[in-house]
């Protein structure tokens, strides 16, 4: 005979721990003979995009609803390198953002990423439209969302579907309750960012704030030193040479956001 503590709360806690013990171990961090922050695209569509679905149905459904935290809070305490870990980042407000990290998503606590955010997370948003190209974990948007005065819509463009999943994943694990109660209207886009701006444009949809931490190396993606090209699971060939990749990339984009960008943006 079941005790009464032995309840639907005791199954999904011990659910969690075997859903973060099966990550932990069981998605094997060398795969193919490659590490995972180096998988082909095969790779991580057995291993790490299933797993993002499941995490995010999870999230979403009702009855499922804390698990996804317990799930990462467990992650995060395992030592490294997972190929689908999770990590605690200390945010500029002084708040504890618990994020998924699968191998293919930016690291939140690069430099690049840590002055990124630090910088915009000090920034005046009410009222406003505000656009990211390019979320990886979404741990900028967290910043903004819990920012002392949030925007009244974040929309996010991202290239790498899966990236963009796992963003809405963190988001939504770390910024729910927050969106639900302030209002926020929240849109995850995914595609490459020059083109969806423009589709914007066409749209007469217009941004107060459009920010993004874009990749700016001229370099093709196979002289890129290790490591470097981690986040971007997109046709590479659509993005050859000089002038769609780089400092070319960097130049389309700010073509195609001055004409969403509002008079006082
Ligand atoms: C350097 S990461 C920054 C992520 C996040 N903002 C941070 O600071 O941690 C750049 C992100 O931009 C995405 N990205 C690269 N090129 C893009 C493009 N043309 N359009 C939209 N997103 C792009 C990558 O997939 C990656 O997730």
């Amino acid at each position: 005979m079941l005790s009464d503590n032995f309840s639907f709360g005791y199954f999904c806690r011990a659910g969690s721990e075997i859903i973060a013990d099966l990550l932990a171990t069981n998605i094997p961090w060398k795969y193919g003979g490659l590490p995972a922050d180096r998988w082909h695209k095969q790779f991580k569509e057995r291993f790490l995009y299933p797993t993002t679905d499941i995490l995010l149905w999870m999230q979403q459904s009702p009855n499922f609803n804390h698990k996804p935290l317990e799930i990462a809070q467990k992650l995060a305490q395992q030592p490294g390198p997972l190929a689908y870990g999770a990590k605690s980042v200390a945010t500029s407000s002084g708040q504890q953002a618990l994020l998924f990290l699968p191998a293919d998503v930016f690291d939140p606590d690069d430099p690049w990423s840590v002055h990124f955010r630090q910088v915009l997370a000090e920034r005046d948003y009410r009222g406003q439209a505000v656009c990211e190209l390019g979320p990886g974990s979404g741990i900028t948007a967290i910043e903004i969302l819990q920012s002392s005065n949030p925007p009244k819509s974040l929309t996010l463009v991202e290239i790498d579907e899966h990236v963009l999943k796992v963003a809405e994943l963190n988001i939504r694990l770390n910024c729910g309750k927050l969106i639900d109660r302030l209002g926020i209207q929240v849109e995850f886009i995914p595609g490459d960012a020059v083109a969806i701006l423009s589709q914007l444009a066409d749209a007469g949809r217009k941004f107060q704030t459009i920010c993004g931490c874009l990749p700016h190396v001229p370099l093709p993606q196979a002289e890129l030193p290790r490591g470097q090209n981690i986040a971007h699971g997109y046709n590479a060939t659509v993005y050859h040479g000089f002038e769609r990749w780089g400092l070319g990339l960097l130049e389309a984009v700010q073509q195609q956001a001055k004409k969403t960008l509002a008079e006082q943006g």
